[in-house]
């Protein structure tokens, strides 16, 4: 009924419809009131580009065996991506997504491969004959090699990504000598291989690029330090776009390359909105923390710091006329955002003024604060960014640091030598008291001290957030 030209032609305009779901969903997802929407529109945009994908293979008449291994990969993956969603705690979600980049970066290196093994490998191969009739080789073996590179880079940068966020490896920058002398002197080697490989193809440049990559993706993820890894997060989230795209040039997929600039235009967009919220240099940090030196070993004597207990801190609250509450990610790990919700309803309806200041990158997503405090029914209005709210702790009577950490230390504005200086923090010290809830005396997320803890104003109120929110409720 149809012929081979009117699937095509189908199949073709159901990959614009896919992109279009793909640019509804990143307007959807950019708000929060419209971030279901967002995820429809992206999954429905996915359903339609895989059946459109297996509609062209079977047009092209792909055999029996490429079809099932086709569909079954497909089947597979949905199966164990349904599972790990399902399972995964919201505090896992950026080192999941971190193994979903690095997914990407190798199927671009075997996509890569698989190019060039159809057409350059054998110069007298079909493919290859095909491509040098229409003046296509130089082009194609470029876009084998930078996909090879894009991919194998993303690949391993963001397994490293995933063992620093899991805490499988530490946090702390990798400071190799010369390190930026290796980043920049790797660039210059893959410009110089691209020119040669595309000169005249062979199969030891194209391995040697995927080793240089992937050395290269290493070490790059691995010289940037703990507090600087939501920038990494976004940045790889772009790279696996651009690697994505070019597989797409090399698979001649339209959808693959609009998906691919798609995915790499806004990952490179918020790499450069976190760096700038986190008052770092862009290109420093795409650089894999190019310029960016290790401050001095930690060995300062801070003095004391002061405990309260759960009934000091309800007592101390009940005659406050105004408190602020920074929650970081122990308030996650804790899911102490429920009793926060009960504690800040409390508080309001003895007319205390409560509101909530959030940094931009506390926890361990961008949102993942104001996704914690809409889940627990927090009114959207008492909750406001860091630039909204720093100014207004001069006049606060209590700051509740609810499991946060980096984010409220002052060694970021006031120690140049700190690896976190220069990183814009919630002033919580400027107020009259602020209790500091967490277990221990433990460092945060970039394994800085914090001398927020030994201030004369602060006190710490030991044990799990959620416990002690509960215990202050009870008292209160
Ligand atoms: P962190 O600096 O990570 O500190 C969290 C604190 O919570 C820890 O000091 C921990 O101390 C405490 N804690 C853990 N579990 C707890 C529990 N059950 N009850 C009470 N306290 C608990 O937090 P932050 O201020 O939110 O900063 C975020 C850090 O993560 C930054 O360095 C940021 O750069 C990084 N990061 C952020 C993102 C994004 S996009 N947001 C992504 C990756 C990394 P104890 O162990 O002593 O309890």
């Amino acid at each position: 009924m149809f012929n081979a030209e009117t699937i095509t032609n189908v199949a073709n305009a159901a990959y614009v419809v896919a992109a279009l779901l793909f640019i509804l969903a990143l307007a959807g997802l950019s708000k929060h009131e419209t971030s279901k929407a967002g995820n429809a529109f992206g999954m429905a945009g996915m359903g339609v580009a895989l059946v459109a994908t297996i509609v062209l293979a079977i047009n092209k008449q792909i055999e029996p065996l490429g079809l099932a291994l086709l569909i079954g990969a497909m089947a597979v993956g949905a199966a164990i991506g349904l599972w790990r969603a399902k399972v995964v705690e919201m505090t896992g979600m950026p080192e999941l997504i971190a193994l979903l980049h690095s997914f990407v970066g190798l199927a671009a290196v075997l996509v890569g491969w698989s190019g060039y093994l159809h057409a350059e490998f054998d110069p007298n191969s079909q493919g290859a004959l095909e491509l040098a009739k229409e003046g296509m080789l130089g082009i194609h073996s470029a876009e084998v090699f930078i996909g090879v590179f894009i991919g194998a880079v993303t690949f391993t940068g963001s397994i490293v990504a995933n063992l620093k966020l899991s805490a499988k490896i530490k946090s702390a920058p990798l400071m190799l000598p010369g390190k930026n002398f290796l980043n920049v002197g790797s660039l210059v080697v893959f410009i110089a291989l691209t020119v040669w490989f595309c000169i005249s193809p062979n199969l030891w440049l194209l391995v040697g690029v995927t080793v240089l990559a992937l050395l290269l993706g290493w070490h790059l993820v691995a010289s940037i330090g703990g507090g600087d890894m939501p920038v990494v997060v976004s940045m790889l989230n772009s790279y696996s776009g651009w690697a994505a795209a070019a597989s797409g040039f090399l698979l001649s997929n339209d959808l693959l390359i609009i998906t691919g600039a798609l995915v790499g235009s806004s990952g490179a967009y918020l790499s450069y909105i976190m760096c700038k919220a986190m008052n770092r240099s862009f290109i420093s940090v795409i650089a894999g923390g190019f310029g960016i030196e290790a401050g001095p070993a930690e060995d300062k004597d801070y003095g004391e710091h002061r405990e309260i207990t759960a009934e000091g801190a309800a007592e101390m609250l009940a005659s406050a006329s105004s408190v602020i509450i920074t929650p970081g990610y122990g308030m996650a790990v804790a899911q102490a955002q429920y009793g926060v919700a009960d504690l800040t309803r409390k508080l309001r309806d003895k007319g205390v003024n409560v509101r909530f200041g959030i940094h931009p990158v506390a926890g361990r997503l961008p949102g993942h604060m104001n996704v914690l405090l809409a889940e627990a029914k927090v009114p959207y209005d008492i909750v406001l960014e860091m630039d909204e709210i720093n100014d207004d702790f001069d006049d606060t009577d209590v700051v509740l640091v609810i499991g946060a950490n980096d984010t409220v230390n002052p060694a970021a504005s006031e120690d140049p030598g700190s690896p976190i200086a220069g990183m814009p923090v919630l002033t919580v010290w400027n107020a009259n008291n602020v209790i500091v809830f967490k277990r221990s005396m433990a460092s945060g997320y970039a394994g800085v001290q914090n001398p927020l803890f030994f201030r004369d104003n602060s006190q710490m109120l030991f044990g799990d957030a959620r416990d002690r929110v509960n215990d202050i409720l009870a008292a209160l």
